[in-house]
């Protein structure tokens, strides 16, 4: 029988002219998006810059936070209108960023549609995101953001059908005119994906043998149910290791970042008096992670470095790595290892999407960035519960704690003392200055000695993409001090409030004995060196960071 195709509608758009997609997608409040017309207006800008999406498949899902499910009724009627020919959707319109990845290159879908506002806070007062996934199941990349901006600054009217909304709490098969849609659970093909790269057996011996105990803290998000399917119900963990667990619009009221300030409970746990062998958290997402031992806590860029070091001993990874890539403000500390292992080491600006090309490209394995996100080569999103899973491995075949494994890690390679200083919300004209005057400040600063640093390079990070040579400009002001120290200084392009100054400080450190003070000792003078090149006090309005990770 044939289907009768719905009508379309045409609906005039007011035009917006501030839906340029930042560091990962379009992120606002989400009054922004609940003013009449202005999610449709970015669905049809998406829409138009896909030419050959007439009768293809999307993958659609989101992070659960408030407005997730209007947005997803919105989107289904909206790719009827545009010839979508089908849809594939997370039961409860939920998946995680990674997931969506997964199944993008697992399905052969065109690409995907992620609503989430990564870490930042949700609930009606919160944020809210969209992001568009290409084939690769990886972030657009700049010439398809920066296009889809373009177009939705001309747009002026957007397609939709008129539907019910559809029952997406039900998995199976549905229709929407001709459009296919398929609601499946989120978690099963991730947690099979996983299942190929780990030593399960081995991870499974480890957490349930007696002396061992793991907390994991999905901080209200959406890796609740892949961590209770994954480390409870599949690797035998008690129940109840994942805390956290149930999925909240609002994340209980939290910020779903997992860094020692905001994964309280569990940083409670671990720096607590008897604390678990293992400790981890992830984002609202699921592309973030954070690693900590008993009483001890892995800074991101480390983690990067130390599953370098130790891949071969996951089955997914045993052939050896190719090379290795990290974000500019991540510390230098993979560096060293792919030094080592005569392997090549990209450094590319801040975003995941640039790891794309060199993943495509099969020039990296692993890659990573210092805001709590690693990956590999399995997808094209970075992945929260794979970096747990990667440090149970290790931990599982080395039969040694997480702090035994970095301390003998820093003798071999040095350790990195690395920190980050965010200066959140601050007023965006002053931000903007301080940012103007240190670029005219670097021509003067090679050579120049501060404190007891000598200056080696001064500039305005700009990154040649070696595989499809594009060029992406002032992606940060570094000030490297050869390899002793470097401290980076950049605007977030993700806050949705003002302007979020980032600095970013690292200091190698190469004598054992000298591989355990505190970071912030070790660190000082570079921060007194950032004020006096910077002056952030006076840019910023704030004596001290809003945050530091
Ligand atoms: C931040 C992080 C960056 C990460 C992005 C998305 O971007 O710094 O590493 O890729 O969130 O999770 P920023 O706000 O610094 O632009
Ligand atoms: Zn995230």
């Amino acid at each position: 029988m044939a289907i009768e195709p719905l009508p379309i509608r045409t609906v005039e758009s007011p035009g917006f002219d501030d839906q340029r997609p930042g560091t990962s997608g379009l992120r606002k409040r989400v009054t922004v998006f609940q003013a009449p017309h202005y999610l449709e207006h970015f669905v049809q800008s998406i829409f138009d810059c896909l030419p050959d999406l007439n009768g293809k498949t999307l993958v659609l899902g989101g992070d659960g936070r408030f407005f997730n499910r209007e947005a997803i009724q919105t989107i289904i009627r909206m790719a009827a209108a545009n010839g979508v020919g089908g849809l594939l959707i997370g039961c409860g319109g939920l998946l995680s960023t990674p997931a969506v990845s997964c199944l993008i290159r697992k399905t052969g879908a065109h690409g995907g549609i992620v609503l989430s506002a990564s870490h930042n806070p949700g609930g009606p007062d919160g944020d809210f995101g969209i992001k568009y996934n290409v084939g690769n199941g990886g972030p657009a990349p700049e010439r398809l953001t920066d296009a889809i901006f373009a177009r939705s600054r001309e747009l002026s009217a957007y397609r939709i059908v008129d539907s019910p909304d559809l029952d997406i709490d039900r998995q199976g098969v549905d229709r929407v005119g001709a459009m296919e849609i398929r609601i499946i659970d989120p978690v099963t093909d991730y947690a099979a994906l996983m299942e190929t790269i780990f030593d399960f057996d081995r991870i499974r011996d480890l957490v349930t043998a007696p002396d061992f105990s793991m907390m994991i803290d999905t901080m209200h998000a959406i890796t609740g149910p892949y961590a209770r399917e994954i480390f409870e119900n599949r690797l035998g963990a008690a129940p109840g290791t994942v805390i956290n667990a149930i999925p909240k619009p609002d994340f209980g009221g939290q910020h779903p970042d997992p860094n020692l300030t905001h994964a309280r409970a569990l940083a409670a746990a671990m720096f607590g008096p008897s604390p678990p062998s293992f400790g981890a958290a992830s984002d609202g997402d699921g592309d973030r992670n954070m690693i900590l031992g008993p009483r001890f806590f892995v800074t991101p860029s480390d983690s990067l470095a130390a599953l370098a070091a130790n891949a071969e001993l996951v089955p997914g990874y045993a052939a050896g790595i190719v090379g290795v890539a990290r974000s500019m403000p991540t510390s230098r500390a993979v560096d060293a290892v792919a030094q080592r292992r005569k392997i090549p080491c990209y450094e590319t600006p801040t975003g995941w999407k640039f790891f794309g090309n060199l993943l495509d490209d099969g020039r990296i394995s692993l890659c990573g960035e210092e805001s709590f996100g690693t990956s590999s080569d399995h997808l094209r999103e970075k992945d929260g519960l794979w970096a747990m899973l990667f440090w149970l491995n290790i931990l599982a075949v080395r039969g040694i704690g997480i702090a035994e494994i970095m301390r003998e890690h820093w003798r071999e390679f040095g350790r990195c003392y690395y920190a980050r200083h965010d200066y959140e919300s601050i007023d965006a004209a002053a931000a903007g200055r301080l940012i103007e005057r240190l670029r005219a400040r670097i021509p003067a600063l090679a050579g120049s000695q501060l404190g007891d640093f000598t200056v080696t390079l001064a500039d305005d990070f700009c990154y040649a993409d070696p595989v499809d040579n594009s060029r992406s400009e002032h992606q940060g002001i570094r000030v490297v001090f050869g390899d002793d120290a470097r401290i980076v200084f950049r605007l977030s392009g993700t806050g949705t409030a003002g302007a979020t100054l980032r600095v970013y400080y690292e200091r190698l450190e190469v004598r054992p004995q000298n591989q355990d003070e505190d970071v912030h000792r070790v660190l000082a003078q570079l921060y007194a060196i950032a004020e006096s090149l910077a002056a952030i006090r006076e840019h910023s309005g704030r004596d001290q960071p809003s945050l530091i990770t």
